[in-house]
């Protein structure tokens, strides 16, 4: 059987490492497709030609429309990142009935009802194993190996540079700048790194994680996001005192009232294997009915690692080329006609504990005072710990840890401690998860 011809849309990180596995590792591809897959043509403007292997056998242009119409390429690989012209780019290729895989988290998160309707219409393929935690494979996980199961919560550390930022704070004492200037040197970061640092980048992965776990439409929109910009070191040593580690996660849960999406800084136990993933590593914990907890590591940027999903997606599309395009594995994992309309909730309506650090007056009755707003306000403290005062200062810091609260609840309570005299600046608060199975 004649090879699949593929056209590559980038010829940069992934797609050098896209090339370069597909060649590397043909043979062992070929036999697992039933046919080979062959980059026949790519569009780049500019490329390391050394480190890429095969390029002799790819007709290479700087136009990617030309790739994209070109009647002998019957799958493309977008790997051009971005809004514009990534999405004409992949509309063109499924009006031109060609199946499409893509690493463009961005482009699925905001555009993929419309990118998926197109498709459907088409009866091509769409595929994205890439646009989620890299080389782990999260979506065929959970759309295919967790297929029996009701999914109750996913929770994921889904933005390498933001966990090799907390991990250096943690571990070796450093500050925020110096190590976020580190991860832009080792090519981790964004283009722009406020898009890994404001949790923009995960909310857009966790975005898609939640439409597959509970076969809702993806609403990037809704997904809250918090960075961790705010986060200090002194936060990340309490943490650690109390037996918690402080995590960028993606939460999406089902509960009675709706779904939460939500991506912001969170403590979670220490003795969770999750709390242990370090560095740039990825971690993606699902927890289903029948299951119980399951979690999946790896490496969730670079060459190669992103390359081993955009390839085991080439490996799908070719062996379901020739099949029905009902009878193949959803784009969201539920048939497109029965996705629910159950609504994403507010921050206001979502219930987590939460860890508190304020800077108070060393004077008799302000933990009382305190303590009073709580018991007024229904919440529940679970630990309190003051810190003793430096030599000759007036100020302490206070860290509360409260039981699970309604998040508008605390909001209140937060305001009405915030406006006592004897509160010095904002209070510090970082969301806690159990993460329990
Ligand atoms: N900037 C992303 C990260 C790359 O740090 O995880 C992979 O999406």
């Amino acid at each position: 059987m004649e090879p699949v011809k593929v056209g590559l849309l980038g010829l940069g990180t992934v797609g050098g490492g896209t090339a370069n596995v597909l060649a590397r590792n043909a043979e062992e591809i070929a036999r697992r497709a039933g046919r080979g897959i062959q980059v026949t043509h790519a569009a780049a403007r500019e490329f390391n030609a050394e480190g890429i292997q095969g390029l002799e056998r790819i007709e290479i242009t700087t136009d990617a429309f030309e790739v994209v119409n070109n009647p002998e390429v019957e799958i493309i690989v977008e790997l051009i990142g971005g809004y514009s012209p990534a999405k004409e780019l992949v509309m063109q290729a499924i009006e031109n009935c060609k199946h499409v895989v893509t690493a463009n988290k961005a482009l699925i998160a905001l555009h993929g009802n419309e990118i998926f309707e197109a498709a459907q219409k088409k009866g091509v393929m769409v595929a994205f194993e890439a646009a989620v935690a890299g080389g782990i494979p999260i979506i065929k996980a959970m759309r295919e190996g967790l297929s029996a199961n009701r999914i109750e919560w996913a929770a994921g550390i889904i933005n390498g540079t933001g966990n090799f930022i907390l991990t250096e704070m943690r571990d070796k004492g450093r500050d925020f700048d110096d190590v976020l200037a580190e991860a832009q040197a080792l090519g981790y970061a964004e283009a722009d790194p406020t898009i890994d640092v404001e949790g923009i980048d995960a909310a857009h992965k966790l975005t898609i994680i939640g439409s597959i776990a509970f076969g809702v439409p993806l609403q990037f929109e809704k997904t809250y996001t918090e960075g961790i910009t705010r986060i200090e070191q002194q936060d990340v040593v309490y943490a650690g005192e109390l037996g918690y580690r402080i995590k960028h996660l993606g939460v999406t849960r089902k509960t009675d009232k709706g779904i939460e999406m939500r991506v912001h800084p969170t403590l979670i136990p220490e003795r969770r294997l999750i709390a242990n993933v370090d560095g740039v590593m990825n971690a993606v914990l699902v927890k289903g009915d029948a299951v119980g907890p399951t979690l999946y590591y790896g490496a969730g940027a670079g060459s190669e690692p992103t390359a081993s999903a955009v390839v085991a997606d080439l490996v799908d599309v070719a062996r379901a080329l020739t099949t029905d395009p009902e009878n193949r594995v959803p784009h969201l994992a539920f048939q497109p006609n029965e996705l629910s309309d159950l609504p994403i909730l507010e921050m206001d309506d979502v219930e987590t504990a939460y860890y508190l650090r304020m800077q108070v007056s060393d004077k008799p009755g302000v933990m009382a005072k305190i303590a009073g707003i709580f018991a007024d306000s229904g919440i529940s403290i679970e630990a309190i710990q003051q810190k003793e005062p430096a030599e000759g200062e007036t100020q302490v810091s206070l860290i509360m840890l409260s039981h699970t609260v309604l998040e508008k609840q605390m909001n209140e309570a937060i305001a009405e401690i915030e406006a006592l005299e004897c509160v010095m600046g904002p209070v510090m608060r970082i969301r806690m998860e159990s993460l329990s199975g």
